[in-house]
């Protein structure tokens, strides 16, 4: 992809971000994104949802207020009807509402697999963006959702998944970042970002690499959603955790013995995962306790950004 430069052009594709941030005025920038994705879970109506939270992830973790929202829509209407598309787009349209956004507009085509999402615009005042970069040493990492949805989702596929650990997930990748996002602001964060496809690893790498500086895992402290760890042990696995790993494999530093399976778990990409932030240390208690009154039960510090730049993720 061409790298376009313009001096209001705040966030472009020159370094990888959540979305594109472009200044409008003084105080006021556009937030845009687009994301969608074919079903992950048997039901439309949660489908929907996902897909739209998911979509919307990605302003939040840019720091901004979602206002509009367009459905893309990819669906195979003589071959499964319309019933099961307007569950998915009720199930859309009720997650835009609960983010305050509107639903104006979208556009469907035919295609043999259903694949569903959103195109959201926000803003979002040009000196209060989060980034990939700007993290310090000493910040802590904290992250909000538990891990767990691209291994779940995969026994899903295999008709394996245990109805515990499926229903759990089904709640997380239902629940929207825009409480996370408030609790960020309040505690004066600058470096954000959502965990999806490349990982919880494979997203920390991408901010260290943003900030140019190092971070240490304390893997044992990492949510996971309860069954995750023990459906990775019987090798339910997404291929796209070992791509994942295979990419990192420069830049893990193991500080200690690592189990096998746990590192699946850290490297599996996610669905509408939480939100990944550096917080200054003094108020990472506070940021903890704030993400709990919003029901973010998991939320948890994982690490600390340390000084060094040579884009190290330390596993301890
Ligand atoms: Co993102
Ligand atoms: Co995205
Ligand atoms: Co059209």
């Amino acid at each position: 992809m061409p790298v376009m430069k313009d001096e209001n052009l705040l966030v472009g594709t020159e370094f990888p971000d959540d979305a594109a941030v472009y200044r409008l005025n003084e105080n006021l920038a556009l937030i845009q994104t687009v994301d969608f994705f074919p079903p992950v879970v048997d039901d439309p109506y949660y489908y929907g949802q996902i897909a739209a939270v998911n979509a919307l992830s990605d302003v939040y973790a840019m720091g901004g207020r979602p206002l509009t929202a367009m459905n893309i829509v990819c669906f195979p209407c003589r071959k499964l009807g319309t019933e099961i598309l307007v569950e998915i787009l009720k199930g859309g349209a009720r997650k835009v509402i609960e983010a305050g956004a509107l639903l104006v507009g979208g556009h469907t085509i035919n295609d043999d697999e259903p694949k569903y999402g959103l195109a959201v615009t926000g803003v979002v005042s040009p000196d209060e963006i989060f980034t990939k970069g700007g993290a310090e040493p000493g910040d802590q990492l904290i992250l909000t959702k538990p891990l767990g949805s691209g291994i779940i989702t995969t026994a899903l596929k295999g008709g394996i998944a245990p109805e515990h650990p499926l229903e759990e997930m089904i709640h997380w990748m239902t629940t929207l970042n825009k409480g996370a996002a408030e609790v960020a602001r309040t505690v004066g964060v600058k470096t954000c970002t959502d965990i999806t496809g490349f990982g919880l690893l494979g997203h920390i790498e991408e901010m260290i690499r943003g900030s140019g500086v190092d971070a240490v895992i304390n893997v044992h402290s990492v949510p996971k959603v309860e069954g995750t760890l023990a459906l990775a042990e019987e090798g339910v696995v997404p291929g796209g955790a070992k791509a994942n790993r295979d990419f990192l494999r420069d830049k893990l530093v193991f500080a200690a013995e690592m189990d096998e399976v746990l590192m699946d778990v850290l490297c599996d990409p996610q669905t509408s995962g939480g939100l990944l932030m550096a917080v200054k240390k003094e108020r990472a208690p506070e940021a903890i306790r704030l993400l709990k009154i919003k029901r973010l039960a998991h939320a948890a510090v994982i690490g600390e950004i340390t000084p060094g730049g040579k884009g190290q993720l330390v596993l301890k």
